[in-house]
């Protein structure tokens, strides 16, 4: 339902909603759930225009631009207090997603920026190309390839091993802990102490991993490997709170986390996108022939505005707020709340977005959210952006490259929102089952 075209349902979700919820309080924030999942646009549509401020018992939904941007940009607000209790347990620690302008976060947020620096993009570039260039060409004699697991995985561990210094032994665990560790951080919303535990258990097997590779690194005094590990090993800082060995592991997990899963479900949605739109393709496929950059990701960015893998960020709300105020929006948020800010559906906000359904590259970058807005804005935004957007340049060009017929062609998700295959034709359309 994710492609369904922009409109208000006939019996429209609000009034399904409300009736739900006179039936029983706890009903309707289940039926919203569920229709988040399967039928977001036309449900973040609706609500838009008849109430983009939804209050409801378990959370308040926020679905226009400026609203969720306020909400975002206002961390002293709109905490990230309901990460600790998940993720700092799991990596052992604090970490800069779990605090909100403590001197913690604002410095190692500084040194973080450091360590992943806009300079290393033209190298993140080079390693993606040649891991994906293979990938390509091992696959193009079978017609078809497994763009999750023999395309956008392979990449992601060769820029874990080669550029952050973080080879693993099994290429599946590090997938195994992001996806356990942000399922309870991000999408555990009900508190089942299954996925709490769970979480808690691949957080012990990564950190024992990371603290083993911390130990050979110091051993073999690789710290001018030139990766971001090792720069994060060789930084001393003289004077100031602790940048110790466990500050390095607490963030080198946050690195791990942040990037995995969200570029490879990054990769899948706007992959899928773009083959969905043969002249949205072809226009791709020619830009990412030419050299200019901005140019060819405006492509990119665009397919994955019409399914981003991250829809909603959650934030604890902290003391009574007026949203939108001013407007006829306004809305005053009680301490407490749980507020979903819905960068999906801001990102369809024709205020901000003109004609937000149509597919147009050339939109300008501060219309997109996909990496997140105000204080906890993605840290590894550069190389992050790099890895994406340069993978998708190597499959796109490749002769005969589409969507199979159902049920390959469409990405399998095993167990929750993370995609497992994405299966693609290649090369000339005979090869491909
Ligand atoms: C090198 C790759 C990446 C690294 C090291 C990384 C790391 C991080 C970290 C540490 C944060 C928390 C920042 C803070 O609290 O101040 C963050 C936030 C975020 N990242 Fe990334 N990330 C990477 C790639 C990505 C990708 C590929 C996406 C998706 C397209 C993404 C989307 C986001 C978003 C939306 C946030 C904001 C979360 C929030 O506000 O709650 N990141 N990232």
């Amino acid at each position: 339902m994710g492609d369904a075209p922009q409109h208000l349902t006939a019996d429209g979700y609000l009034g399904r909603y409300e009736s739900a919820a006179a039936r029983d309080p706890a009903n309707g924030p289940a039926l919203l759930a569920g229709w988040l999942r399967s039928e977001w646009r036309p449900l973040f549509a609706e609500l838009r225009s008849r109430r983009p401020i939804l209050r409801t018992p378990a959370f308040t939904l926020v679905t226009r631009f400026p609203d969720v941007t306020e909400v975002l940009r206002n961390g002293d607000v709109f905490t990230v207090d309901g990460y600790a209790s998940r993720l700092d347990p799991a990596l052992g620690g604090p970490v800069m997603l779990t605090r909100d302008g403590t001197p913690m976060n604002w410095r190692e947020k500084g040194l973080m920026q450091v360590m992943l620096p806009p300079e290393d993009v033209p190298r993140v570039r080079e390693l993606v190309a040649r891991t994906a260039d293979r990938a390509l060409d091992a696959a193009v004699p079978r017609g078809r390839i497994d763009a999750v697991g023999e395309l956008f995985r392979p990449v992601c561990t060769a820029v874990c091993a080669e550029y952050f210094g973080l080879p693993v032994p099994d290429p599946a665990a590090p997938a195994r802990w992001s996806r356990a560790i942000m399922t309870d951080v991000t999408a555990n919303l009900a508190g089942d102490p299954e996925v709490h535990a769970a979480s808690l258990a691949a957080g012990r097997e990564m950190m024992d991993h990371l603290r083993r590779a911390l130990e050979g690194r110091r051993a073999g005094g690789a710290a001018d490997a030139g990766d971001v590990f090792a720069r994060m090993l060789g930084t001393v800082l003289p004077g100031t709170p602790a940048w110790d060995d466990e500050r390095i592991l607490i963030n080198v997990a946050g690195m791990l986390l942040g990037f995995l899963e969200n570029a490879v479900g990054s990769m899948t949605h706007l992959v899928r996108q773009l083959l969905l739109r043969p002249e949205a393709h072809r226009a791709a496929a020619l830009a990412a022939g030419g050299p200019d950059t901005a140019a060819f990701e405006g492509h990119f960015w665009e397919a994955l505005r019409f399914d981003p893998f991250l829809k909603i960020i959650t934030r604890v709300c902290v003391r009574d707020h007026v949203l939108a105020a001013g407007t006829p929006r306004e809305t005053t948020v009680p301490a407490g709340t749980l507020v979903l800010a819905a960068v999906a559906s801001a990102m369809f906000d024709e205020t901000a977005v003109p004609e937000p359904g149509l597919f147009r590259p050339d939109r300008p970058p501060h219309t997109r959210l996909h990496f997140g807005h105000g204080p906890h804005a993605c840290v590894g935004v550069h190389p992050g952006a790099a890895v994406i957007t340069e993978t998708v340049r190597r499959l796109l060009p490749r002769p005969g490259l589409r969507l199979l017929d159902p049920p390959d062609g469409v990405v399998a998700r095993d167990r929750d929102v993370f995609p497992d295959r994405f299966w693609l034709g290649l090369g000339d359309e005979s090869g491909a089952r």
